[in-house]
């Protein structure tokens, strides 16, 4: 069995984050989202993956390089436009060969991997194995309709949803796939769909198998899941202090502090991460907030976000909450008259003030 994970894509939601890098690349408590769908695949036995990537890859291959420091061998797929799920199979067919696959969506985060399902697509070998799991919200994704406990059919973001089955962004296939990805048409807005590709497999009698996913998974492709994701993984982090905390700073609940780190005058409330060479000084970091690396946050507090690498908050009067901040950016307060604020933000930047 091989694995496949999707690290193109135009990454629309999350802009402007993805004008400058991979949606896939935006940390979850510290550690970027592709991280996670590696090591799930690899936690399943996987070794062999292939890794599609898009305008990113410059980025993607300096993060997972030959693969070696996961213990897996990743081999590049270039997609020349993000041109649908089903099309990212298509080009990947040399890689695939004859192999079963698991293909990865590379902006999702599965609760407990996918180690059971493996092993349930090789006990059971059906020709396709999807993922489904009950959302409040189906018209926002691939929906699908059971029979009898059998998938009878599916349809992209429909605007009636027949059901509240929604798929979730793990797949399994055999090379049956590659038949149904090469007769299937682009959709309405000019991409391959992968639910029009099994569509193909249950009307061409193939087997595809359901398997509901109780557990938590999410798809992170828009600030709210982004945020909601940190949580859940930083819920479940074991409290460690490698770094500096002065005797007059308190830290409560949950909460790493990676060596290098500092936190002065401060209180940390956890669940919260604080990467190496962060400085907290004369601030309050509350629950739910991943602090990357070398970030400062000065006589300020921030509660429920993701500050990224390099980043500056300094004497900010009001919490800063429900937040993704970039890399290197500056929040603060200006010395200069008149009292006015001043930005530079870049496009679809978005600024919620009081
Ligand atoms: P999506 O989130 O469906 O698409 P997107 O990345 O273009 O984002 P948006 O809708 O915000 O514009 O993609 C799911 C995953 O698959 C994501 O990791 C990107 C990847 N992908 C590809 O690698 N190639 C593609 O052609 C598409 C459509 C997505």
């Amino acid at each position: 069995m091989k694995g496949l994970i999707l690290s193109g894509g135009k990454g629309t939601r999350l802009r402007p984050i993805t004008f400058t890098s991979a949606k896939q690349l935006v940390p979850v408590a510290n550690k970027p989202v592709l991280y996670y769908g590696i090591e799930a695949i690899r936690d399943a036995g996987i070794k062999d993956i292939g890794v599609v990537v898009g305008d990113t890859r410059e980025e993607v291959k300096a993060a997972l390089g030959d693969g070696s420091a996961f213990g897996v061998r990743v081999t590049y797929i270039e997609q020349e436009a993000p041109l649908g799920l089903a099309h990212a199979v298509l080009i990947s067919e040399e890689f695939l060969g004859k192999d079963c696959f698991v293909m990865y969506l590379g902006d999702n985060l599965i609760l407990g991997g996918v180690k059971e399902l493996a092993k349930e697509f090789k006990r059971d070998k059906p020709n396709a194995q999807i993922l489904l799991a009950k959302v409040p919200n189906p018209n926002q994704f691939g929906v699908a309709e059971l029979e009898h406990g059998k998938v009878v059919r599916l349809v992209e973001k429909p605007e009636k949803p027949m059901s509240d089955l929604a798929l979730v962004g793990v797949y399994m296939f055999d090379h049956n796939i590659f038949e149904a990805v090469k007769n299937i048409k682009p959709s309405a807005r000019g991409e391959l769909e992968i639910t029009d590709a099994i569509q193909y497999l249950i009307d061409h009698g193939y087997k595809v198998h359901p398997h509901m996913v109780n557990g938590w998974w999410k798809d992170t492709g828009k600030l709210d899941d982004m945020l909601e994701a940190n949580r859940m993984v930083l819920d479940s982090l074991e409290h460690r202090i490698d770094g500096h905390v002065d005797s007059i700073s308190k830290v409560e609940f949950k909460v790493v502090i990676e060596k290098g780190a500092e936190v002065i005058n401060s209180t940390v409330r956890g669940p919260a991460i604080i990467g190496p060479g962060a400085r907290i000084v004369n601030s309050f970091i509350g629950p739910f907030t991943s602090i990357d690396k070398n970030v400062q946050v000065l006589g300020s507090e921030v509660e429920h976000s993701i500050i990224l690498e390099g980043s500056v908050i300094t004497e900010v009067d009001r919490r800063i909450e429900d937040s993704l901040i970039g890399r290197n950016v500056e929040v603060g307060k200006s010395p200069l008259k008149p009292t006015a604020y001043r930005f530079m933000l870049g496009d679809n930047s978005k600024v919620g003030l009081l």
